[in-house]
C-alpha cells in the first residue's frame, strides 16, 4: 500500500521504516528541510541503534523517501498517518501541530476522489481524534466522515529499541471511528503476526496514556520504597526488589525456568523517569482528569515523587561530602534520560546539575552520546564543563554522581575512581555498581535506596 506519514520524529520515521520493511511504499513528510535532506541521505535526524542502515536499505529499494510536499504525498497515498509532536505546555497537551497537520491533510483530501484513511499515531488525549482532528479534516476537505476513514493507532515503541519494537509489536491497537476505517487500515498489518485489538477512538487514546502512566507509576512507587529503605538501618532496596521480583505473579515459571519479564526493569529505584513521553503524558493525563472532575491522586503523586527524586541524590551527596558544596568539583556521569539514546529531554541530570550549581559547586559532566551540539539552551546557560572522556570528568573530582546507566559507566572499577578522584565518593543514582566491592575498596559509596 502507499502510505504518507506526517512528522519525521521518533514515531514517524521509525513507523515509516518498519512499514517500508513490510513492503509498503512510504513517503515521510516534514516541514523541516534539513531533516528531509538528512533522511534522503540515509542519515536519521536522531540516534537509534541500526536506524541509518535500515533507512539506507529502504531508500535503496525505493520503498521510502522524504519530502516537504504534504499535498503531493497525500494525493499519491492510500493512508496518511499523523505523527507530529504533542508536547505538554503549561501542564496541558499542545495540539497546535496536530491541528496544522489535520488542516493540511484536509486540504489535500479536497482533491482526493478515492477512499483515504487518516490514522492518528501521535499521542492524543481521549476525545481529540473525534473532537478536534475529525472536524478539522471535514472542514478543509469538504467531505464528511465515511467519504474518508479515521483511526487512532497508538505507538508503544521505546527509544533505543524503537526499530525492534516497531518491527515486532506486542499488540496493535486500532481505534476506529467506523468499521470501514478499521478494516481498510488493518490491511497494512496483514503480514504482521500479532493480535489486533479493534476498539473505539477514545479507548485507543486512553490505552496509550494508561500504559505510560502505569510504567511511570511503577518507577515512582519503587522510588518511594527506596526513600523508606534509605531511612532504615541495614536495608538495601535492591535486596527488597530481588525478593519482590521473584513473586510468581511477577516472574512466572515456564517449565523449570522462571522468566524475568521486562516490567521488572521498571520496578527498580533510581533517579526517576524522564524522556519525551512519561513526564509529558503523566502531566497531560493529570490535567485531563482534573477537567473531568477526577482527583487522579495516584498520577499526581507519581509526578511529585519524580520531580523531587533529584533531591535524594543531593542528600546522599551531602551525607558523603558535607553540607557545603561551594567550589567542590562534582562529576556528573550521563546526560541522556536513559542509555542508548541521544535524547536528553526530561533527563534527571538537569535538576541535579541545577541544584549543584545553585550551591556553587563546579560541575563537570560526561555523556557518550549527548555531544555539545545536542546540548539545548538549558544546558548552555548552565556553567558546566563537558568532558570528552569519563577519565577527564572524574579526574580530581570531589564526588562522582552516576545519572545514566551507560554500559561504559557500568564497566568502571572501584580502582578507576580511587586512582583519579580527589576524594573517592561515588553516588550511584542507578545502582549499577556492586556495593560490596566498592565499599571494600575504600570508596565512599552511596546509592539510591541504600
Ligand atoms: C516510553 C514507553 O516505554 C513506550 O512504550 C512509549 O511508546 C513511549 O514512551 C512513548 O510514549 O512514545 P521511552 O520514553 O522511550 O518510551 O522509554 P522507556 O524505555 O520506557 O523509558 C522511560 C523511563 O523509564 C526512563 O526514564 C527510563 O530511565 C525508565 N526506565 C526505562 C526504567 O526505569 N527501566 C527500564 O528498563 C527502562
Amino acid at each position: 500500500m502507499k502510505i504518507a506519514i506526517v512528522g519525521t520524529g521518533y514515531v514517524g520515521l521509525v513507523t515509516g521504516i518498519s512499514l517500508a520493511k513490510l513492503g509498503h511504499k512510504v513517503i515521510c513528510i516534514d516541514q523541516d528541510k534539513d531533516k528531509i535532506a538528512k533522511i534522503n541521505n540515509a542519515k536519521s535526524p536522531f540516534y537509534e541503534p541500526g536506524i541509518d542502515e535500515q533507512l539506507k536499505k529502504m531508500l535503496d529499494k525505493g520503498l521510502l523517501h522524504a519530502t516537504e510536499k504534504l499535498e503531493e504525498a497525500v494525493l499519491t497515498s492510500d493512508i496518511t498517518f499523523i505523527a507530529v509532536g504533542t508536547p505538554t505546555v503549561n501542564n496541558k497537551i499542545d495540539l497546535s501541530s496536530i491541528k496544522k497537520a489535520s488542516m493540511q491533510i484536509g486540504k489535500a483530501l479536497l482533491k482526493v476522489e478515492k477512499y483515504h484513511t487518516v490514522v492518528v499515531k501521535s499521542t492524543v488525549l481521549p476525545g481529540v481524534t473525534e473532537g478536534v482532528i475529525k472536524p478539522t479534516i471535514e472542514k478543509y476537505s469538504r467531505k464528511l466522515l465515511g467519504e474518508f476513514g479515521l483511526c487512532m493507532n497508538p505507538e508503544f515503541l521505546r527509544e533505543g529499541n524503537a526499530l525492534e519494537d516497531a518491527l515486532n509489536p506486542d499488540r496493535i491497537v486500532i481505534g476506529q471511528i467506523d468499521e470501514r476505517s478499521g478494516k481498510e487500515f488493518a490491511k497494512i498489518y496483514a503480514k504482521v503476526p500479532v493480535s489486533i485489538i479493534f476498539t473505539n477512538l477514545s479507548t485507543a487514546e486512553l490505552t496509550k496514556y494508561a500504559t505510560n502512566a502505569l510504567f511511570a507509576t511503577l518507577i515512582s512507587f519503587s522510588n518511594e520504597i527506596a526513600r523508606i529503605a534509605e531511612n532504615l538501618d541495614e536495608v538495601d532496596v535492591l535486596d527488597v526488589w530481588k525478593g519482590v521480583h521473584l513473586d510468581r505473579r511477577l516472574s512466572p515459571h515456564i517449565g523449570s525456568t522462571q522468566i524475568k519479564p521486562g516490567v521488572l526493569n521498571y520496578i527498580l529505584s533510581g533517579c526517576g523517569f524522564g524522556g519525551s513521553c512519561f513526564p509529558k503524558d503523566t502531566q497531560a493525563l493529570a490535567t485531563f482528569a482534573d477537567q473531568l472532575g477526577i482527583q487522579a491522586s495516584i498520577i499526581k503523586s507519581v509526578i511529585k515523587i519524580n520531580e523531587t527524586q533529584f533531591q535524594r541524590i543531593i542528600l546522599l551527596l551531602k551525607k558523603a561530602l558535607g553540607e557545603n558544596l561551594k567550589k567542590k568539583k562534582i562529576a556528573v556521569l550521563g546526560l541522556t534520560f536513559k542509555p542508548n539514546t541521544d535524547d536528553i529531554r526530561g533527563s534527571a541530570a538537569f535538576p541535579i546539575i541545577e541544584a549543584l550549581l545553585s550551591e556553587k559547586a563546579r560541575v563537570i559532566s560526561h555523556d557518550p552520546m549527548a555531544y555539545e551540539k545536542l546540548v539545548p539552551k538549558q544546558l548552555t546557560n548552565l556553567q558546566i564543563v563537558l568532558a570528552s572522556t569519563v577519565e577527564e570528568a572524574v579526574t580530581d573530582a570531589d564526588a562522582t554522581i552516576v545519572v545514566t546507566a551507560w554500559e561504559e559507566y557500568i564497566k568502571l572499577s572501584p580502582h578507576f575512581f580511587k586512582k583519579l578522584m580527589k576524594r573517592p565518593i561515588v553516588i550511584d543514582g542507578r545502582r549499577i555498581y556492586n556495593k560490596h566491592s566498592f565499599l571494600s575498596s575504600g570508596i565512599i559509596y552511596k546509592g539510591i535506596g541504600l
